[in-house]
């Protein structure tokens, strides 16, 4: 093999290894998934008498409050978790009655912010709630 012949062999082997490199790496991680942001650290109060957030008065409504997805479930409990899905980012969704849908690709988190369903791997951040006379606090 002379001097010519080696680089060119040198070469094309190097090029398969990245080839063969990228399709692992594309294979790895699901069709248009990327990691979703890490929760925030928060701590609001929002006061339920008002028109902006008194969805809240009835049993199994929910709204988004500072990028969390506050609900009251079917048993009157309010539970409040980070809103961007754990998969790729979508915003969750309340069933109206204990469970928090993903719309983009069908991840179910359960009040605790565990994972049901996936293909979400990781659970939602849960955050405090106290409800005193109409203040709602939120933290955590
Ligand atoms: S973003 Fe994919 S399931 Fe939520």
């Amino acid at each position: 093999m002379n001097r010519r012949d080696f680089i060119q062999q040198s070469l094309l082997a190097s090029c398969g290894i990245a080839a063969g490199a990228l399709a692992l790496d594309s294979c790895s991680k699901p069709s248009s998934a990327s990691p979703a942001p890490s929760a925030p650290t928060v701590n609001f109060t929002i006061d339920i008498s008002t028109s902006q957030y008194n969805a809240l008065q009835v049993n199994g409504n929910y709204l988004y409050a500072n990028n969390v997805i506050i609900a009251r479930d079917n048993s009157g409990n309010f539970v409040a978790l980070y809103q961007v899905c754990t998969h790729a980012g979508c915003t969750v969704q309340f069933n109206g009655t204990n469970q928090f849908p993903c719309p983009c690709h069908g991840s179910v988190f359960s009040e605790s912010g565990a994972v049901l369903n996936g293909p979400a791997s990781s659970p939602l951040k849960k955050y405090n709630t106290q409800l005193t006379g109409t203040q709602l606090h939120v933290w955590g």
